[in-house]
């Protein structure tokens, strides 16, 4: 069985071995940033690169970053002590594209990484991809959909609303369409009563997102609206102590 160490570091390994530089987790009190108080997510510290204004080179990066959830549009206060995966402080391992691949690659990256590194079984994973927003102009995400169908079959692909397919970092700032990886962790009697696809986002304890893959392509203006990204993003993160779990097959994060 791996240890916690050893899956931060196959996952570095992975991405270092894809052209990623591997860099260091950022503080988690932000200093230059007045729309957040604590680095709430990995792509924090990328902030004035997704928008533009700082040199984005080297275009590939990857890490794993101390995030804290207690205030603000990310807040998981309420959830802790309630379910089996949510913390006020975690480590969330993150992969970034700036300008440069976008989503069939960030796609083909993870899938290779939990499947042909970690051999987490495909009957396991389901994925959501967003179902579009009428009211924000944007279509569903048949592109992504497209991509995973190539590793999936349609009924592991699921359509997600705003709430949990449109990602933001704050009430402003940069955001976009996702799409999550969930896992289930079921017993093989539980899998075979009730689908794990309508277990998705649903609450069940041992159903759960370990990955998210955003695809940045916004900057959310303090009107509400949405300015296009002067580049493509990729803004991944995936939360370490459960994929912990999920490997050394515990049924919580505690
Ligand atoms: N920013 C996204 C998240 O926090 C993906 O890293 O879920």
């Amino acid at each position: 069985m791996m240890t916690a160490n050893e899956i931060r570091e196959s996952f570095k390994q992975f991405f270092e071995g894809k052209g990623h530089k591997i860099e260091a987790s950022a503080p988690m009190v932000i200093k230059d940033d007045p729309t957040l108080m604590f680095t709430n997510a990995g792509m924090n510290q990328w902030k004035d690169i997704i928008l533009g204004t700082r040199d984005p080179e080297p275009r590939r990066r990857a890490d794993s970053q101390k995030c804290l959830r207690v205030s603000g549009k990310h807040n998981d206060l309420e959830e802790v002590g309630h379910d089996t995966y949510h913390h006020t402080m975690f480590e969330m391992l993150g992969n970034w594209s700036f300008g440069d691949y976008f989503k069939r690659e960030a796609i083909d990256y993870a899938w290779e990484y939990l499947v042909d590194v970690l051999h987490l079984n495909p009957q396991d994973i389901y994925v959501t991809v967003f179902e579009g927003s009428e009211e924000e102009g944007i279509a569903r995400d048949d592109e992504a959909a497209e991509y995973w169908s190539k590793h999936l079959p349609a009924d592991h692909i699921i359509n997600g609303n705003k709430h949990d397919n449109f990602w933001e970092m704050g009430e402003t700032g940069p955001c976009g369409p996702c799409s999550e990886i969930h896992l289930d962790s079921r017993s093989a009697k539980e899998k075979a009563e009730v689908p794990g696809a309508s277990l998705v986002n649903k609450d069940n304890p041992q159903v759960i997102e370990i990955w998210n893959i955003v695809f940045m392509q916004f900057n959310r203006k303090s009107d509400g609206s949405l300015q296009p990204l002067p580049m493509h993003v990729i803004d991944t993160g995936m939360g370490f102590e459960r994929l912990v779990r999920s490997l050394q097959g515990k049924t919580s994060n505690y």
